[in-house]
């Protein structure tokens, strides 16, 4: 293939994840990805791909001529600074969940591109479980109409179970200064993006979170959130990584009935044949309610989650096809995020949007009282992640 008709892909971060999508491209599960590139500070991280050339420094790599496109799979403050590297460098840039730690320093990437000479790179984000199709499917069934205004929202996310090995593997993982968070940082980076996707951002959140209810960890690994909207909807948001077997159930109340998008099962719709208020006003019966009907509702799609992504991006640079995740989104989550533990470290509900400066001093706060040393130490947990993400 010629640079026409592939994309040189450079890696920086090749651990779990960065590793994950290295091998699916090198497998040529996504065809018109080239890995040209890795990076990575652990050089025994990279004497994994000895066969591709390797670089200690994302700078270097981006020096070399080497890379059209840049995926950045490492901790996540590192994010923002290599991603404003790279878009320094005009390459484009794919970058895994979260797109940063806090707003500020998402609003510092996304300003980068916008500044951007046309031609702007393509800017994308790793939100592989927008490729579910029961969720895209919602999406549209809220966007045209059919669900009617959405009255209640409930996501129970409780199967992100990790156990204390998970967490005593070490390194960056769990700690105010080396991850930025916990189960709201790391593991429901991809429900927050899918609520505000799918709902948008509320007027306020009220959260309660517990650090190291289940781990000796200083970061969330429970939170309850509640959530309202401008026009009264409501949503409750219950996550931890302490409880297993879990549940994952996304319940939505709109006046057209209720949708659950439960587990793996399909998406069921017990839809209400008139508007619930509008039978509520009308109706002379005090104890009647409307006629509802249990839809099958098809949701058709590949539910190619990360491949997807990765094709998508390609599809992106080369033909100019819409991202699945365009970046700049991926503040909107970020901020849900913080919203939740800034309510529960300042113990009040917070308005959005949220000042970004204040939430960033409370960061530096948190960073100042880390144990992490930041050293990046090897992963324990390598083989466990890669056993779970074969594909
Ligand atoms: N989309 C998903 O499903 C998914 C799943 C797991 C992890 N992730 C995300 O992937 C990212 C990496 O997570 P992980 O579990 O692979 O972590 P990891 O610790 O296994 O790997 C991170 C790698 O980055 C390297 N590194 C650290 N700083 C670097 C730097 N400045 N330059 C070059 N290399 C550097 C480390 O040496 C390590 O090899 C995180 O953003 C995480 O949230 C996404």
């Amino acid at each position: 293939m010629n640079a026409k008709s592939v994309v040189r892909l450079g890696i920086v971060g090749v651990g779990n994840m960065g590793s994950a999508h290295a091998n699916a491209i090198l497998e040529r599960k996504v065809p018109r990805l080239e890995l040209a590139a890795v990076c990575d500070r652990d050089p025994a991280r990279l004497a994994r791909f000895a066969a591709i050339p390797g670089f200690a420094s994302h700078l270097e790599m981006l020096a070399s001529g080497l890379v059209d496109a840049v995926l950045i799979a490492t901790p996540h403050y590192d994010h923002t600074g290599i991603g404003l590297d790279v878009l320094a460098a005009g390459k484009h840039l794919l970058v895994e969940k979260p797109l940063s730690v806090h707003k500020a320093d998402c609003e510092r990437l996304i300003r980068a591109w916008q500044k951007h000479p046309e031609p702007r790179p393509v800017f994308a984000e790793m939100f592989n479980q927008r490729t579910d199709p029961r969720y895209a499917k919602l999406r549209q069934l809220i966007q045209t109409g059919e669900l009617g205004a959405i009255r209640r929202i409930n996501w129970i996310i409780t199967d992100w179970f990790r156990t204390e090995a998970y967490y005593a593997s070490g390194g960056w993982r769990a700690t105010w200064a080396g991850e930025g968070g916990g189960v709201l940082m790391n593991q429901c980076p991809h429900q927050l993006d899918l609520w505000q996707w799918l709902f948008g951002l509320p007027a306020k959140v009220r959260a309660h979170c517990q650090f190291g209810r289940f781990h000796a960890i200083e970061v969330e690994d429970a939170c309850t959130a509640y959530l309202e909207y401008a026009d009264g909807a409501t949503g409750v948001f219950i996550t931890t990584t302490g409880e297993s077997p879990g549940t994952n159930r996304l319940e939505v109340a709109g006046e057209r009935g209720r949708i659950v998008i439960e587990g793996p099962g399909p998406l069921t719709w017990i839809r209400n044949q008139v508007p619930m208020s509008e039978f509520s006003q009308t109706t002379k019966a005090a104890f009647d309610r409307p006629e509802a009907w249990k839809v099958e509702v098809p949701c058709p799609g590949a539910n190619g989650q990360h491949l997807e992504i990765l094709r998508n991006f390609a599809d992106a640079i080369l033909a100019g096809a819409p991202l699945i995740g365009p970046a700049p989104e991926g503040v909107h989550g970020v901020e849900l995020g913080n919203a939740m533990l800034m309510s529960a470290l300042w113990d009040r509900t917070v308005a959005l949007p949220l000042d970004a400066a204040a939430v960033a001093v409370e960061y530096q706060r948190l960073i100042a009282s880390s144990r992490h040393k930041p050293e990046p130490a090897a992963s324990a947990i390598a083989s466990d992640f890669a056993a779970s993400h074969r594909r």
